[in-house]
């Protein structure tokens, strides 16, 4: 269902209703809006049979980096991600991340500002660890101390699996290779009570023979998400044959809940958005291989002759070159296509552990501020 605004006072219901409880004029249905909460504010008033309403404004800083005001029925905090539009419930599951690497960390951030309650298991003590730090962090530049607290009241993080019983929805986001995930997948499976649904967030393993290490196929999925987590708004949402319609609904219905938007697509190799990205990428390679340019200038081009928001080369070093050269190595021997096939530059970078952002080195140097 649409949400609904009442075209007087701009209040928002996110359940059918006819008329405005605060001002009683004919509600319309709108588009749903989200961004993140900068500041809200409670108030009071007597509406139409009540003699004290309560209701929230927010000011919201919404995904394309504009500010809007939403009245709302429910009190939210600073620094949530608010979906209108979307029912309370979809908000109150307890969702497992698997992994503590770049994407596991940005999918922890995303759901502590969503309001949910984190299961977050890492491999290594030592991992989960500095992932908190980095964690803290991040939350501290959007939350006070208060807030901060009531957020990790939400989180329980550890290395013991067994902690995913309690939830709803796990999302794995270990490295990129099938038989680690494999293995952690069906680890988490067994862990996780049997009404519960099981993502992966690969970037392009195949998923149906990720499917066939499971007991519970019908729930299983994948979710891939963007990084950073918390910022990217789409969601590749894409199942294997096995998979039930109940499950994808619910993958589709909670990236709506996180402010996203998914597109559901075929489990092809590297799904969309990644095949049409990686031959980008290796061609900008290429091009400084072949000394076309320097980096900036070839980023520069891209930015400015096709209107993309970043360079592919300054694209890939917030990816991780590691996780690049693993998808170009995933499409090679998925689609036996050796065009796909990682220039020797992304390799030697990788031998070099010039990962990128993550390593403060890439093909830009990030131990210093860049101009
Ligand atoms: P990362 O390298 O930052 O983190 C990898 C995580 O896996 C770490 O927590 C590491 O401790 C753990 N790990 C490594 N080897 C392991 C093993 N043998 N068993 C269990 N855990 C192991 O990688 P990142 O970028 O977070 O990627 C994770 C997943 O998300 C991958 O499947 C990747 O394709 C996918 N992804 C990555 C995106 C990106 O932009 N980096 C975007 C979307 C999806």
């Amino acid at each position: 269902m649409s949400p609904r605004v009442c075209p007087s006072c701009g209040a928002r219901y996110s359940y059918e209703l006819e008329r405005c409880t605060f001002c009683d004029t004919e509600l319309v249905d709108t588009e749903s809006e989200s961004g993140v909460v900068l500041a809200v504010t409670e108030v009071s008033v007597p509406s139409v049979g009540h003699e004290d309403t309560p209701y929230w404004c927010a000011l919201l800083e919404t995904n394309d980096g504009g500010t809007l005001i939403v009245k709302l029925g429910r009190s939210v905090l600073v620094g949530q991600h608010v979906t209108v539009g979307v029912p309370d419930e979809a908000e109150r599951i307890v969702v497992g991340v698997l992994g503590t690497g770049l994407m596991g960390k940005g999918l922890v951030e995303l759901l502590l500002s969503c309001g949910y309650d984190v299961v977050w298991v890492a491999r290594s003590q030592a991992s989960m660890d500095t992932a908190r730090e980095k964690l803290t962090e991040r939350l501290s530049r959007v939350m006070d101390e208060g807030e901060l607290l009531e957020r990790y009241r939400r989180l329980n993080a550890g290395i013991d699996m067994s902690a995913l019983r309690r939830c709803d929805l796990v999302i794995e986001a270990i490295v990129e290779e099938l038989e680690a995930k494999k293995s952690w997948l069906r680890t988490a499976e067994k862990a996780m009570r049997s009404d519960a649904v099981l993502a992966t967030n690969t970037s392009g393993l195949p998923l149906d023979e990720l499917a066939c290490v499971l007991e519970r196929p019908e729930r299983f999925g994948c979710l891939h998400f963007f990084n950073p987590a918390t910022r990217m708004r789409l969601v590749e949402v894409s199942v294997p044959d096995t998979t039930s319609a109940a499950t994808l609904e619910r993958l589709e219905a909670f990236s709506r809940a996180l402010g996203k938007v998914p597109v559901t697509v075929s489990s092809r190799p590297a799904f969309v958005v990644n095949r049409v990205l990686m031959p980008l990428i290796n061609e900008a390679v290429r091009s400084l291989e072949e000394k076309a340019a320097p980096a900036e200038q070839i980023d520069e081009a891209i930015r400015l002759g096709l209107n993309h928001p970043m360079g592919p080369l300054e694209l890939a070093d917030l990816i991780g070159i590691d996780v690049i050269v693993d998808i170009m190595d995933n499409l090679v021997s998925r689609t036996q296509d050796a065009n796909y096939a990682p220039r020797p530059m992304l390799r030697q970078m990788v031998e070099q552990g010039h990962l990128g952002r993550k390593t403060r080195r890439g093909f830009y140097d990030y131990s210093a501020p860049r101009a």
